[in-house]
């Protein structure tokens, strides 16, 4: 033990503290000062716990608190507040530089020990400053902008008001700052790990290191007697039916009977401190019985191969899609390209690990309830999953200021486990998982192989499409019939395709299970066919841009289902990229015109991304508040999309209010009804469209009556509370045998351009520049649809250059090869919008779009530069050199 004086944030402080203790368990769990954020396992790979230190950035959880004897920190708590903010605080949220808000802290703590120093930092000065600290949302230009901006304010240039829109400008198509983004700034936001609740024990799993075995034994009599251990639960401990059912009842909170993956979890200890439990959590004694281990697709469908799951064989689904007699057009046709593809399988890498709170309301009422915090996006969906899982109906879940999700939150991960124990040990839990156990909890986005053929007539027009494509579904099914269903819905992409013939395999294996991931299944797909998009147009000597504006799509035409297109302002769009194309394609030819090693080369890619899929419906509630302001209540997860600010600009806009004068009730099951997941894109869509209805209804009703007041409703005998739903007619799956059937609703629209150097000696491969023309619907705020654009971009060059996870290998941000600051680029947005007839406003969804044709202009674009065709992603260097010398012959 030792004592030291420290001033944390202007306040004097004597502690008596042991040796080893770090500065960031000094600061969130002695002083609560929990705007100091960790993300990864302390191995300084993330910065989100970046504090000042004698002026100095330092990062909290590498910082031993007992050197600092005399020392003075400031903390996110110590800049300002949501009342009386610091210029740099105001930067970041009027930036756009905002979104799940998990990075911002560290971020910010970075910006200001840079700023103190330097008042006009160049954008490699900022790129320095910040290149430890990590996000996953923005892709880094808003972050870049908004130090540039704060810059700007110290120096006196601007003031914020002078940047902060004008509310007179109106609240549709204008960057308000979103609902939550100063408390984020602030660090004043509650995440679930920042949550406590008095008397709670910390849980720890116990995890397989095998990927396929049978529990022969647990003994959990050493780990008893653990220091700190109040108890050990296993699957016998679980009341319900221990699965968690998202489609099928496959998972279980706890394993009983076998594991099947590297990381399925065996028993949880709780303890009174974390690191009690963790380490009780490595004396549990586990036995197995090992069995044979399949990995791939290939394995799991070899003759013999043991069935993963007892009920199921291990090709769990498999769906065809037939239109036309793509065979037969493919035989006629001038020109056919005829390859393989394959992407890897990858973690959606929300910054946030999987933290998750649960306690007993009432606990000594007659039936207490069980409250359930967490990282949902669908917390209705996920509640009645967790009363069957554990067997316990009277239950509330409520969603926490979330980091980040990707998809990843589109089933029930850590709440399992924690509230299995809050009701085993009937005691308040929390569960703070680290990086590394969060990685084993969570899904992963499915790895695809897929075979195609595609051909064109003698103009170039597109005859037919052929692809067989097999999913890699992992240890259990989570969502992965819907990931088969969305890539079959959009198939065809952005084109007429008059024949189609394609197979889709839904494989068991023992990989971390797949589920959700931006886009969830168009990515992988839509890389397939617009790279042989490409090779098509190179095969036939045409323009790859001309090319694909003669087969885009038109209205009338049908998409792979079978359905006409309504609204599909493509042509205009490549029309809109096409001055970046020349002006890219001129560069690059005066850059290679130098010669040398490295190559310079452009690539497009194409998407159509559908919004509000078959049957899709959303409910939302609004009600006329006595103060004349509107409560806004529906299931509409935020983890850092804008859907907050969507729903208050809409319902500002359309009552003709401020916008705080706008309630969100959106994130407790109590208050709201189910509206779905935050996910496919469809907030915006359905949720803004059943918002739309909702205050239609309530205007209709005080127009009817004359009454302006929530008293002039009443007396009047109308209620104050309307519901409005949105819902897409077109419903049903599609049919087994054809794969023809009901579409989605609206559509996004891209265009991407790559530009990319590559090093033709070491296969490195340099993002110059992404320019993406986006046409989605009218915008509601600007800054938070760039933001979208900006952030699925550098996930998507993420997806294409260098992220994998790797079961077994995979264990931290450096070996899943998080993108840095360092690795950002520039990036270019180039809006249209089409009103979308059926759109709330005329909006449709965005989220996911850019994600979908990275991948591609990425490859085209390589390519393009130096010949390499890298068909199996991510291309890494060892690839794009495999690829070069295979197109060397
Ligand atoms: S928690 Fe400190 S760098 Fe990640
Ligand atoms: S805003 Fe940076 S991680 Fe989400």
């Amino acid at each position: 033990m030792k004592k030291v004086a420290i001033k944390i944030n202007g306040r004097s402080h004597q502690f008596i503290i042991e040796k080893d203790l770090v500065l960031i368990d000094l600061l969130r769990k002695d002083l609560h000062l929990t705007g100091t954020k960790q993300s990864c396992d302390r191995k300084g790979q993330c910065g989100a716990c970046t504090v000042i230190v004698n002026g100095k950035a330092v990062r909290s959880c590498l910082t031993k608190a007992t050197e600092l004897d005399g020392s003075e920190v400031i903390t996110i708590e110590g800049l300002g507040t949501p009342e009386n903010p610091h210029l740099i605080q105001e930067a970041f949220v009027l930036s756009g530089a905002i979104q799940c808000g998990f990075c911002t802290p560290g971020m910010i703590m970075a910006a200001k020990a840079l700023l103190d120093k330097n008042r006009d930092p160049s954008v490699d000065d900022i790129k320095k400053a910040l290149r430890r600290n990590l996000c996953r949302c923005t892709g880094y230009k808003k972050i870049i902008e908004a130090v540039q901006l704060a810059a700007r304010f110290l120096r006196g240039e601007l003031t914020p008001d002078q940047v902060r829109p004008d509310p007179k400008q109106g609240l549709i198509g204008v960057s308000h700052p979103r609902p939550s983004a100063m408390i984020k700034a602030c660090g004043v936001a509650e995440f679930a790990a920042d949550i406590q609740v008095a008397g709670a024990g910390e849980l720890a799993a116990v995890h397989s290191p095998h990927a396929h075995a049978l529990i022969k034994s647990i003994d959990v009599s050493a780990a008893e007697k653990m220091p700190g251990v109040i108890g050990i639960m296993t699957a016998k401990d679980i009341k319900g039916t221990n699965r968690l059912k998202y489609m099928v009842p496959d998972r279980p909170v706890l394993c009983d009977v076998k594991v099947r993956f590297i990381g399925d979890p065996v028993a949880a200890v709780l303890a009174e401190t974390r690191e009690q439990a963790v380490a009780a959590g490595r004396a549990v004694k586990v036995e197995y019985d090992l069995l044979p281990v399949m990995m791939t697709p290939e394995e799991a469908l070899a003759l013999g191969a043991l069935q993963i799951d007892p009920d199921r064989p291990n090709l769990c689904f498999s769906q065809p899609q037939i239109r036309g007699d793509a065979e037969v057009a493919l035989a006629k046709s001038a020109s056919v390209v005829e390859t393989d593809f394959s992407t890897q399988t990858n973690h959606q890498a929300p910054l946030e690990p999987e933290a998750c709170v649960a306690y007993l309301e009432d606990e000594n009422g007659d039936l207490p309830t069980l409250v359930v915090i967490g990282r949902s996006i669908n917390i209705h969906y996920h509640m009645g999953m967790l009363q069957d899982a554990i067997g316990y109906e009277n239950m509330r879940y409520q969603e926490a200021y979330s980091g980040g999700q990707f998809g990843i939150k589109i089933d029930v991960t850590s709440e399992g486990l924690a509230a299995a124990a809050a009701l085993h040990f009937k005691r308040p839990v929390r569960y703070v998982p680290g990086l590394m156990e969060s990685m084993w909890l969570t899904s992963k986005r499915h790895a695809f192989s897929m075979k195609v053929r595609l051909g064109a007539d003698a103009q170039g027009k597109l005859t037919a499409y052929c692809i067989d494509f097999t999913v890699n579904n992992g240890a259990y099914s989570s969502n992965g019939t819907v990931i088969i269903s969305r890539a079959l819905l959009m198939l065809s992409g952005s084109y007429y395709i008059p024949a189609i013939r394609a197979m889709s395999r839904l494989v068991y294996t023992n990989t971390i299970w797949g589920a959700a991931a931006r886009g969830a299944g168009p990515p992988q797909v839509n890389y397939a066919l617009e790279s042989a998009v490409d090779m098509l147009a190179e095969k036939m000597g045409i323009d790859p841009l001309e090319f694909r504006l003669m087969n885009i799509l038109k209205p009338g035409q049908l998409k792979s289902t079978g359905r006409a297109a309504e609204q599909w302002p493509l042509p205009e769009l490549m029309e809109a990229i096409r001055p970046h194309y020349n002006r890219a394609r001129n560069d690059a030819s005066e850059f290679n015109r130098k010669g040398g090693t490295v190559k310079r080369g452009v690539g497009l890619g194409t998407g159509s991304f559908g919004i509000g899929g078959p049957g899709d419906t959303a409910t939302v509630a609004v009600e006329l508040d006595p103060d004349g302001g509107l409560t806004v209540l529906g299931a509409a997860a935020d983890p850092g999309e804008g859907n907050d600010s969507m729903l208050t600009q809409i319902a500002a806009h359309l009552m003709n209010l401020p916008m705080d004068k706008i309630r969100l009730a959106t994130r407790t099951t109590d208050r709201t009804t189910a509206a779905g997941p935050a996910a496919g894109s469809r907030i915006t869509y359905m949720l803004g469209g059943a918002l739309v209805d909702a205050i239609h209804k309530l205007k209709s009703a005080m127009a009817e009556v004359n009454a302006a007041t929530v008293e002039q409703l009443q007396t009047s005998g109308k209620p104050t509370r309307y519901l409005g739903t949105k819902k897409n007619e077109d419903a049903g799956p599609l049919d087994p045998q054809t794969g023809q059937g009901p579409s989605f609703e609206s559509q996004v629209h891209a265009v991407q351009l790559a530009e990319v150097e590559v090093n033709t000696a070491t296969g490195e491969v340099r993002v110059v520049k992404m320019t993406t023309a986006v046409d989605a619907g009218r915008v509601i705020n600007p800054k938070n649809l760039e933001g979208q654009l900006e952030g699925g971009m550098d996930m998507g060059v993420g997806f294409a250059l260098r992220e994998i996870y790797i079961d077994g290998q995979t264990k931290d941000w450096v070996s899943f090869q998080f993108p840095t600051i360092g690795h950002s680029f520039e990036m270019e947005t180039v809006i249209r919008e089409t009103p979308r007839t059926k759109g709330p406003l005329g909006a449709t969804g965005v989220g996911e779009m850019t994600m979908v044709p990275t991948a591609p202009a990425m490859m085209n674009a390589i390519a393009n530069a130096c010949g390499a065709r890298v068909r199996h992603l991510p291309a890494t260097p060892d690839k794009v050199l495999a690829a070069l010398s295979e197109a060397k012959g």
